[in-house]
C-alpha cells in the first residue's frame, strides 16, 4: 500500500496525495528555516515569514512580470543568434559536444544581463570566466548540506559548522566573490546613473529596484537589492539550465518527435509565420506541437522542487491528523507530475501527443496540478523568463540543428547543422 504522507526527516514531512496540495502551499504559509541567514538575508524570496514575504514581494515583484519580461525578448534574440553561430562552428568539426557545459554558458549570458544589465561572457569567452561556474558549485555543495536540519542547526549555532558547511561572504572563492561581483556592478551603476553613460541592457532588474519607491516614498535598501541579485543570478540561470538541457535531451531520445518538430518549424518558416532570424516568443507558443513538446518535456523531467512549507505557530490538519507545527511539509514535483490519477498508466512516457489530444477540462485540471515552477503564492517568480527563454530556445535549436542522444555521459549531445 502506498502511503500518501511519510516522515523522510527528523522533523520533515513529504506527501503525494494530490489533494494535499492546497492545504499545505495556501497563501499563509512560511517557508521553513531554511538558512537565510547564511545566504542572502535581505532576498525578499528569502524571507521565511508570508507577511514580510508579501511586503518584499509588493516592492520586488513587478521586475518578474509578464510586461517587464517582454522588455528581454531582444536580449534573448541576441544571445540566441550568438549561441548558434558558436554551435555552429563547433559542432562542423565535431558533432558531439558537451551539451552541459554549453548551455549553463548560454543561461548565465542570457539571464544575468536581465539582472544586472550586463553580461559575464562566458560565450564570449567560451570558458568559465574567473573560474565563476566553479565557485558556484562550492556554494551549492554547501547549501544543500545546510539545508538537513541537523546539519542547518550546526552551521547556525557552532562556528566549526559554519565553517565547515557555510559559503559565507568572507568565502573569497564562494559565496564572498559573488557577492563582490554584484556589489561592484550595483556601484557602477549607481555612479553611471548620475551620468549619460548606459549599461548594455537598460531595464535590468537592478534599474527597475534602485528606482523603486515605497507607497511612503522609501526606497529598497541597497543590500536588500544586491542580496536579492545575487540569490536571483546564482539560482536563475541553473534552473533555466537544467530545464533546457532536460528539454533537448529528453528530445534527442525520441527521433520521431524530433522529425514531427523540424516539419512544423520548417512549414512555418515557410508559411512566414515564423520571422527570421528570430522568431518571437508568441510565434513559437503557436506551434502546437512545440508547445506540446516543452509541456510534456517539463513534466517528466520536473526536478526544482517546491520549497518546503510549514506552519510556524499552529497545527497543519493533513488527512485528519494534525502535524504539530514547525514541521517541514512538502511535495515531490517529480511525483505530481508523473501521478498516474492524472496522466494514466503511461505517466512517466514522453508522449506530446497528449497535450495534442486532451480534452479542454483535461487541460485545465492539468495546469492547476502543473509542479514545474512550484505551487501557490511562492511560486517560481522567474517563471516568465523561464517560458520566455525555453520555447524560444527549442525552435531555434531545432531550426538550426539535427540533434542525437550523446555518448559520452548524460549530457552529451550529437547536434548536426542543418542545410536550411
Ligand atoms: C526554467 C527555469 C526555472 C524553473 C524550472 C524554476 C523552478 C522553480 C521552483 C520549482 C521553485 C520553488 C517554488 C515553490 O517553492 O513553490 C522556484 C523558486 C524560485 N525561482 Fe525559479 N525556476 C526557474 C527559473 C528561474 C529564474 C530565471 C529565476 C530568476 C530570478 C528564478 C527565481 C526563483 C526564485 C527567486 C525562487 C524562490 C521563490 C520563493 O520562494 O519565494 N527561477 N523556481
Amino acid at each position: 500500500m502506498v502511503c500518501p504522507v511519510v516522515r523522510c526527516g527528523p522533523n520533515h514531512l513529504t506527501f503525494n496525495d494530490l489533494d494535499l496540495i492546497p492545504v499545505v502551499y495556501h497563501r499563509q504559509s512560511d517557508k521553513t528555516d531554511y538558512p537565510q541567514d547564511f545566504t542572502c538575508p535581505g532576498a525578499a524570496t528569502n524571507k521565511a515569514n508570508y507577511l514580510e514575504y508579501a511586503a518584499a514581494k509588493r516592492q520586488f515583484g513587478q521586475a518578474f512580470s509578464v510586461s517587464r519580461v517582454q522588455l528581454f525578448e531582444g536580449l534573448v534574440d541576441e544571445t540566441l543568434i550568438k549561441w548558434v553561430s558558436i554551435l555552429n562552428k563547433e559542432t562542423h568539426t565535431s558533432p558531439s559536444i558537451d551539451w552541459g557545459t554549453w548551455v549553463k554558458y548560454f543561461s548565465f549570458d542570457v539571464y544575468v544581463p536581465m539582472s544586472v544589465g550586463e553580461s559575464f561572457g562566458f560565450l564570449d569567452h567560451k570558458s568559465d570566466v574567473r573560474n565563476m561556474l566553479q565557485s558556484s558549485y562550492r556554494i551549492f555543495r554547501k547549501w544543500t548540506l545546510s539545508r538537513y536540519r541537523p546539519i542547518a542547526w550546526l552551521a547556525a549555532n557552532t562556528s566549526l559548522g559554519r565553517r565547515l558547511f557555510v559559503s559565507g561572504r568572507d568565502d573569497s572563492t564562494g559565496m564572498g566573490m559573488w557577492t563582490n561581483e554584484v556589489h561592484d556592478i550595483t556601484q557602477k551603476r549607481i555612479e553611471t546613473s548620475k551620468t549619460q553613460e548606459r549599461p548594455r541592457w537598460k531595464h535590468s532588474m537592478l534599474d527597475q529596484w534602485l528606482a523603486a519607491k515605497s507607497a511612503t516614498g522609501e526606497g529598497i535598501p541597497q543590500s536588500d537589492i544586491e542580496d536579492q541579485l545575487v540569490s536571483d543570478v546564482l539560482g536563475g540561470p541553473y534552473a533555466l539550465a537544467t530545464t533546457i538541457s532536460h528539454l533537448v535531451t529528453t528530445m534527442a531520445k525520441h527521433p520521431q518527435a524530433v522529425r514531427r518538430a523540424h516539419q512544423e518549424i520548417d512549414n512555418a518558416f515557410t508559411q512566414q509565420t515564423l520571422s527570421s532570424p528570430s522568431p518571437t516568443y508568441a510565434e513559437c507558443c503557436a506551434l502546437p506541437f512545440i508547445d506540446a513538446c516543452v509541456r510534456e518535456a517539463m513534466r517528466i523531467t520536473a526536478t526544482a522542487s517546491p520549497r518546503w512549507r510549514c506552519s510556524p505557530d499552529r497545527p497543519l490538519r493533513l488527512l485528519g491528523r494534525d502535524v504539530p507545527p514547525g514541521t517541514a511539509v512538502a511535495t515531490s514535483p517529480f511525483t505530481i507530475s508523473t501521478h498516474p490519477r492524472l496522466y494514466g498508466d503511461n505517466a512517466e512516457d514522453f508522449v506530446p501527443e497528449r497535450w495534442l489530444e486532451a480534452s479542454e477540462e483535461q487541460l485545465r485540471v492539468w495546469n492547476a496540478y502543473d509542479a514545474h515552477w512550484g505551487f501557490g503564492y511562492r511560486k517560481c517568480p522567474g517563471r516568465h523568463i523561464g517560458v520566455l527563454v525555453l520555447y524560444k530556445t527549442l525552435v531555434t535549436i531545432l531550426r538550426n540543428f539535427d540533434i542525437k542522444e550523446g555518448t559520452s555521459g548524460p549530457s552529451s549531445l550529437r547536434m548536426l547543422p542543418r542545410k536550411l
